[in-house]
C-alpha cells in the first residue's frame, strides 16, 4: 500500500497525534485498496465518507488538545482545519449526490496529510512537547 511509506515523513513526534494520524492513514489505505480492487461503488463511497468523517473528528480532537494545553497561537491552525473541513464537508455532500468520487476524496485527504501535518501539526507537537517538559 503506497500511502504508508511516505507518511513516515509526516511523523510529528507526539504519540497521540501520530496515533490519530495513523488511524487516518489506515482509513485512506482501506479506501485506496477498495479503489484498486474495483470494489462495489457503494462500498468505496462508504469508505470515502468514513475517511472524511475520521479526519473531521481528528480536527476536533486536535482543537480540544490545543485549548486544553493553552496553546496561544492556535488560531491559524484552527483556521486551517476549518478550510479543510469545509472542503471535506462539501466533498461528502458531492459524494452523496454522485458528483464526486473516491479519487476526489483521496486527493483531498492526501493534500491534508502532505501539507497540513508537516506544518501545523508538527508545530503543535512541538508546542505540546514544550508544555510537557515545563509541567
Ligand atoms: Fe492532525
Ligand atoms: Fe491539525
Amino acid at each position: 500500500m503506497p500511502v504508508q511509506p511516505w507518511f513516515t515523513a509526516c511523523r510529528t513526534g507526539d504519540p497521540d497525534l501520530d496515533a490519530h494520524h495513523d488511524a487516518l492513514i489506515a482509513c485512506l489505505g482501506t479506501l485506496y485498496r477498495l479503489v484498486v480492487d474495483k470494489a462495489p461503488a457503494a462500498e468505496i463511497d462508504a469508505a470515502a465518507v468514513a475517511a472524511i468523517e475520521a479526519t473531521i473528528d481528528h480536527f476536533a480532537a486536535e482543537e480540544k488538545d490545543m485549548v486544553r494545553a493553552g496553546i496561544a497561537d492556535s488560531a491559524a491552525h484552527a483556521s486551517a482545519h476549518q478550510a479543510i473541513r469545509s472542503r471535506l464537508m462539501a466533498l461528502r455532500t458531492a459524494l452523496a449526490a454522485g458528483s464526486a468520487n473516491a479519487g476526489d476524496a483521496l486527493e483531498a485527504l492526501n493534500a491534508y496529510l502532505a501539507q497540513h501535518i508537516q506544518t501545523f501539526d508538527k508545530d503543535l507537537a512541538e508546542a505540546l512537547g514544550q508544555r510537557r517538559r515545563q509541567a
